[in-house]
This record gives C-alpha cells, structure tokens and sequence, in this order.
C-alpha cells in the first residue's frame, strides 16, 4: 500500500510537473506572441521625415485658424437635410454652391482645377497634377446631413453651429460637413501657399449620400467610368479615432473601415380567412407572425468571429491592450470561442461578429372584435463579410420553418469586398503615415468594418482600395451624438482635421513602391 501510494504520489507529483511545465510552455508562447513585432508596423520604411521630404508644414496663422472655424460653422447654418430620398431641402443645396465658391477662391480660381456639378447639387473637382503618370487617387465626402429638431439639445437650434467651450454644436458637424469643409479648406490653403501637387486627384462631394446617394455619387461614379477613370484609392468617411471605447485600451486607436455589412429587408406576411372575434381559429395571422418574429430573435445569426475581417482588427489592437485581455487577444488561434462569447454580449461589439436581425415594422389588425386578415412586418438585417443575401434569405425560412408565413425580400445586397490591408498597398501607407503625421499620440492603427453604410460603396468599380476615416477623436459620449442631439466638433478637433487633409494631400504626391523612384531608396 506504501509503495503503491508513494508511486501514486510520485505519478502524481510528475503529472502536475508536466502541468506545469505545459503551462509555462504555453505561457512563454503566448507572450511571445502578444510581445513580437506587431502585425503593422507603424512607419513605413519608404518614408521620409516631413523635413527631409521639403513638405509644406502644417501650421496655420491665427487667422487662418479664425477663417476655418468661421467657414465651418457657416456651412453647418445651410440646412442641407434628406428627409427621404425625394425630399431634401434643395433650397438648401442649392445655396451650398455659391458658399463654397465664396469660401474657397483659389480653388474655384487655380487653372488646374476643374469643377462640375453633377446630379444638380453635387461636387466633381478634378486637381490635375504636374505628373499624369501617377495614378489619381480621391476624396470623398456628403453635404447633406440627417433632419434634427431642436428638442433636446442643449443650443437653441440645431443649425446655429453655436460655439461651446470649445466645441462648435450642430447638425452636419461629425457627419459630415467636417470633411467637405476640411478638404476644401487643406487644399485652398496648400494653394495659397503655391502648392502643385504632383499626382492628380478628385474630389468628390455627394448631395444625397443619408438616402441612398443614387443622384449624387452614384452619378459621380458613372461620370467618371465613362472617362475610364480607375483610382489608387479613395477616402470617405466611416470609422474614427476611439478613444475610451474599449474596455482594456488606454490610448486613441485609429481604424480604417475596410469594408461595410451588407443588409436585406425581409417583409414577412401571414394572411388568414378574417372573422368574428366571438369565433375565433386556434391561430390568428398576428399571433402565428408574432411567433416567426420571435424565432428570429431567440435564434440569433451564427456568430462568425474569425471568418470575416473584424479578427484583423483585434489582432492590430491586441499590443495596445492591457494585461490579460493583450496575452488573450495575441493570441486569438487559442481564445477565439472565447472572444467571440464576450465580443456578443455588448450591442456595439455583437454588429461586428454576425449578421445582425432588428425588427422594425409591424403591422395587423382593423377592429378590436374583427379576426385580423393580415399581418405584416419589416425586419433589417445587416449581413457579416463572411454571408451573403441569399444564405441569409435561406437562414431566415430554416428558423421560422413555417408555410404561413411568406418571405419576402426588399432592399438587399452583399457585404462590400474587403479592401487591402498591408504595407504594399499604398493608399494604407499614405493613411498610416499621415495619422501619425498629425495625430502622433495614437497606438495600433488597425483595419475596421463600418456597420453601416456609406457614399463609398457606390465606387467599387473605380478602385479596390476603398478606406473609410473621419479624422476625428471619437469618444464614448460621442456615439448618441451621430445622428442624434447635440452633434458637435472641437474646434481643435477641426483644426486637426484641415491638418490631416492638408499633410494627406502632401503624403499622396509620394511615388509608389513599385514605381521605379523608390529604388533610389535602397541605396
Ligand atoms: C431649407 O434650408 C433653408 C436654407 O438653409 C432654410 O431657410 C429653410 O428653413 C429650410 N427648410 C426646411 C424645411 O428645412
Ligand atoms: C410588404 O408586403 C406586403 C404584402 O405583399 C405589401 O403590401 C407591403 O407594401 C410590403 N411592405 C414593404 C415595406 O415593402
Ligand atoms: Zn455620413
């Protein structure tokens, strides 16, 4: 009994030692994991300092800093709002032309510059450069802005662009008249610095992008095919710099979308015989719709962690995080079920890892004593990268398994393609540099997805390198911002923002790796 108790003992001192030693193991590969080189290196090699490249610096006069300010708060006061997408305060976005003309002399005066208005109210300007051998890249951006009434906000009216402590309030000032106006504004005053650039680019402002952009950038597009027109890449809005927005990282992290969910519209009707209510079937249409409904939201979408290019994203930020969360995050091949677990349970962070089902619509019943004959609902889903409409479409007859209720499908398309991601693609390298030209601070610039959508998705045939950047720090008070009361910018914030645009435009005129220049480089 000793013997074998003491071999016990040892068999199971041995076991917990190779536990041990298993577990130091992993613990070592796991932190050389969270610890080598990450993926993105942040400065490109090809890169020189803004001093050696003779740019022009990014530093604005007092005045300058007046008149930028006094020109996007003039342009928030144009109330260019979509209520749908035939009705738009066209008063408005007729105005917006001759305010920008004003705002702007020497880029509606330089000889290089052409500008169009398509589809009635939008913007086409096309910078030629001194070098037509460099393919053009561009710019993107709306005017118009969401409706906002006054109730709740703590300016009088939304459309004053009344300053605060600070921040400049008003409908238009995150989405997006920041980026109309400071693209406008970093090139007028490149231009008035004597500034050429050498690769040629467009830029292109939208009328219509919060219903569709059907009259404005899709007409852009076309415009532009017809020229055969094909782009190196192209900048909208979509994602920010966060700051504060997720548990474990304490510095701003900037994220390029570089793709956006797909959605379909699915209208679900049940239609029975109507009736008295005194005699009434076993089932009514609203009660056996009310159950379809029900099936879609108790089973949820897969979640799709890892198979779609939000894993990227995590694995770009897994050095900003803190301990343990940037061992777990290195190490994704390992912990991804139980990422994907913790990544569901919050709002924000479940739209990221599958298609997402809201309930939007419903509609039935005529009478309080009347046996319904129809009843009908809308539900919106927003498709993960990884599905497609029509395996959406077939998800969606397998959960609710039901002959009664039709499905029919709306409004749909598929998630837009995924743009390059790596140091070879030079739109990436230009974003990168110029964020830490102008923004320093920031840690992982990472790849992101926007979950809406945006101008951009309509310019897939003219580039694959589509990025979606506001330049902007985004903070957790922001979110009930967008497209909801008291929308504001600091003014720094949109002094940053002319910076980033006008150091952009600089970056862009850099040759690209494969071009024949950079060899000089390796010498
Ligand atoms: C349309 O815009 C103009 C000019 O900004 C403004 O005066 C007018 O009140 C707006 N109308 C509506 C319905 O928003
Ligand atoms: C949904 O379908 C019903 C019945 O076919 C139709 O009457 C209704 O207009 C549709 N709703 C939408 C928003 O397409
Ligand atoms: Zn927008």
């Amino acid at each position: 009994m000793a013997a074998l108790s003491s071999r016990v003992r040892l068999s199971m001192w041995l076991f917990g030692l190779g536990l041990v030693a298993t577990g130091m193991g992993l613990v070592f590969v796991l932190l050389a994991r969270a610890y080598k080189t990450q993926p993105s290196a942040p400065v490109p090699r090809l890169w020189l300092s803004s001093e050696q490249r003779g740019r022009l610096q990014p530093t604005f006069t007092p005045e300058e800093r007046q008149e930028l300010k006094e020109l996007l708060r003039g342009s928030i006061r144009i109330q260019t709002v979509s209520f749908a997408p035939d009705d738009q305060n066209v008063t408005a976005l007729a105005e917006f032309e001759p305010y920008i003309r004003k705002a702007f002399p020497a880029v509606f005066s330089a000889a290089f510059i052409q500008h169009e208005v398509i589809g009635k109210y939008s913007h086409l300007f096309n910078i030629k450069g001194s070098n037509p051998q460099l393919q053009p890249y561009m710019l993107i951006a709306h005017i118009d802005v969401v409706p906002a009434s006054p109730e709740g906000w703590d300016i009088s009216d939304p459309f004053s662009a009344e300053e605060r402590n600070g921040f400049i309030y008003g409908r238009g000032t995150l989405d997006n008249k920041n980026s109309v106006m400071g693209i406008l504004q970093a090139l007028e005053f490149l231009l008035r610095r004597n500034y050429r650039p050498q690769r040629s680019f467009y830029i292109g402002l939208g009328h219509d992008e919060e219903v569709g952009g059907n009259n404005g950038a899709k007409m852009i597009v076309a415009e532009l095919e017809s020229r055969g027109v094909q782009l190196s890449f192209l900048l909208d809005e979509g994602s920010f710099i966060y700051e504060g927005l997720f548990p474990g990282i304490e510095k701003p992290v900037p994220l390029i979308a570089i793709t956006e969910k797909g959605a379909v519209t699915a209208n679900l009707t049940v239609k029975l015989a109507p009736g008295h209510s005194s005699v009434p079937p076993k089932r009514t249409s609203i009660g056996i719709l009310s159950e379809a409904l029900a099936k879609l939201e108790l089973n949820p979408m897969p979640n799709l962690f890892g198979q779609g290019p939000e894993i990227m994203m995590f694995e770009h930020l897994a050095p900003e995080f803190s301990f343990p969360l940037n061992i777990i995050m290195a190490n994704l091949w390992l912990f991804r079920p139980l990422v994907a677990r913790f990544l569901e349970r919050q709002p924000a962070t479940n739209a990221l890892v599958r298609t997402t089902t809201a309930i939007t619509l419903f509609h039935a019943g005529v009478k309080s004593n009347v046996i319904p004959p129809s009843a009908n609902a809308i539900v919106n889903f927003r498709i993960h990268s990884a599905q497609t409409v029509d395996q959406v479409l077939e998800i969606i007859d397998k959960t609710i398994d039901d002959k009664r209720v039709e499905v029919e499908r709306g409004d749909a398309f598929d998630p837009l393609p995924v743009s390059p991601w790596d140091d070879q693609t030079f739109g990436v390298q230009v974003l990168r540099q110029t964020i830490l030209d102008v923004f320093p601070d920031v840690g992982s610039i990472a790849p992101g997805i926007c979950v809406g959508n945006t101008d951009s998705r309509h310019y897939g045939s003219l580039t694959n390198a589509i990025y979606r950047f506001n330049p902007v720090i985004f903070g957790p008070s922001d979110l009930p911002r967008f497209h909801g009361v008291n929308e504001r910018i600091s003014i720094e914030g949109y002094e940053r923002q002319v910076k980033f645009h006008f150091q952009l435009i600089q970056n862009s005129d850099f040759q690209e790796p494969s071009e024949p220049h950079n060899n000089l480089h390796e010498l």
